[in-house]
């Protein structure tokens, strides 16, 4: 599609003429106009403005949609996934049923480490068929722009496995996609009285391969009781720093053991999960430029306390929200559910869920010049709903499909 105007949207979302990562108060602020038009062109947006002040030459000119009753918003910004795996883990979810925690069955051998033995056994072609039906399947759903982890391989062949099937992606797919390295996800069996060896191994064999491919843009490490202790997690950071990969982290889940204090003092894009906070890490999270990744869908599927999102909001952090899509704790990589559940369970404001999902999702993988909001430039990344009442009305009518059409860098899909 070169140009396409479409005219008498009802309202329309996100619209801004510069970017600006929102904190505390300003999340609550969804710009945007009724009655409204946008232009399209060679897969980027040309411009928006209301219906009264459509130049008529536009109108004359560029192939039109009538969106009459319809609203549009920025196409969700999904910030934290990890949806390359070879397999479900649904034996796990009956044990999570039956009693057993998230630890319990990490503990025997399942989680992670069953992901990684399967995931290992997986062809590479294999893999990148799974991930692309997953990837196609959300941008239906809405999603535009996507972080993916690597973290299921734990071997220096996996995770590259992996990498190597997130590049695919990347050469193969219009949604814009950012790569993360999470080579420390867990201890493989054979290194669990032996950390040194397996963070040599990170250190020494993944990395160097990894930087010099290209594979990753950011590293990841799951800091956490029972997985990597915060020096450890500052080993690792600092080791990818010094191939250029900012940290973007997993911590605060299960337990506060100082991962907060750890990644900023790294510079991370984003601390992720945020479950389990205490007052003095909602404090830091205030007053720090990192991005406060909050993964609804996760705590509701571990039947955790939701993020304290809130506080935090108050404390003056910038939020984002993503869906951690991946087989243990979020199958599901529902954008617009992890919008509903975080006004539903965790107070969000419908304006406030919206620009977390969308301008600040996009700053969480740095992405912002790109996509996250309605502004000249950026890709045509767009979400046209079916007629609605208000913008409030996809999360509250949670259940439903509100969408009508998605639009990725100018084509629909
Ligand atoms: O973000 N917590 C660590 N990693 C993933 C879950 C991984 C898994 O269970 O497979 C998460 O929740
Ligand atoms: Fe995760």
């Amino acid at each position: 599609m070169a140009s396409l105007l479409i005219t008498n949207i009802k309202f329309l979302a996100g619209t801004r003429r510069e970017n600006s990562l929102l904190r505390g108060k300003e999340l609550a602020d969804l710009p945007g106009l009724e009655d409204a038009y946008l232009h399209l062109e060679d897969g980027l947006i040309a411009d928006f403005g209301e219906m009264k002040d459509l130049p008529a030459k536009l109108l004359k000119s560029i192939p039109g949609m009538n969106a009459s009753g319809q609203m549009l918003l920025p196409a969700w910004c999904d910030s934290h996934t990890h949806l390359v795996y070879a397999a479900s883990r649904e034996e796990e979810f009956i044990d999570k049923i039956k009693g057993l925690s998230y630890a319990e069955i990490a503990a025997k051998g399942g989680g992670i480490l069953n992901s990684a033995r399967k995931l290992n056994e997986a062809s590479e072609d294999q893999l990148f068929q799974f991930a692309w039906e997953r990837l196609q399947e959300v941008s239906r759903l809405g999603t535009g722009a996507i972080e993916i982890k690597s973290g299921y391989g734990l071997t220096v062949e996996g995770e590259l496995k992996m990498l190597r099937v997130i590049r695919k992606l990347k050469q193969r797919s219009s949604l814009s996609i950012k790569a993360t390295f999470l080579g420390a996800h867990t201890y493989p069996l054979e290194f669990k009285e032996d950390h040194q060896g397996y963070i040599d191994l990170l250190i020494n064999e993944m990395l160097p391969v990894i930087a010099k491919d290209k594979l990753a843009d950011y590293i990841d490490v799951f800091c956490e009781q029972g997985f990597f202790t915060p020096e450890e997690t500052e080993t690792i950071c600092r080791a990818g720093s010094r191939y250029g990969l900012k940290p973007k982290l997993h911590v605060n889940q299960l337990n506060s053991i100082g991962g907060i204090k750890v990644g900023i003092d790294a510079g991370a894009v984003s601390l992720d999960h945020l479950e389990t906070m205490n007052s003095s890490d909602i404090k830091m999270m205030g007053n720090t430029s990192t991005i406060a990744t909050l993964l609804p869908t996760a705590a509701w599927f571990l039947r955790m306390p939701f993020q304290p999102a809130r506080q935090l909001i108050d404390a003056g952090a910038a939020i984002a929200l993503a869906s951690d899509f991946n087989p243990g704790s979020s199958p599901s990589g529902n954008m617009n559910l992890v919008v509903s559940m975080s006004c539903i369970q965790m107070k969000l404001l419908p304006a406030e869920a919206i620009n977390a999902a969308t301008i600040n999702g996009a700053y969480a993988m740095e992405l912002e010049q790109e996509v996250g909001s309605i502004m000249p430039g950026k890709k045509a990344n767009i979400i046209l709903t079916k007629p609605i009442s208000t913008l409030a009305y996809i999360p509250y009518s949670f259940g439903s499909n509100h969408i009508d059409k998605v639009m990725i860098g100018g084509e629909w899909v």
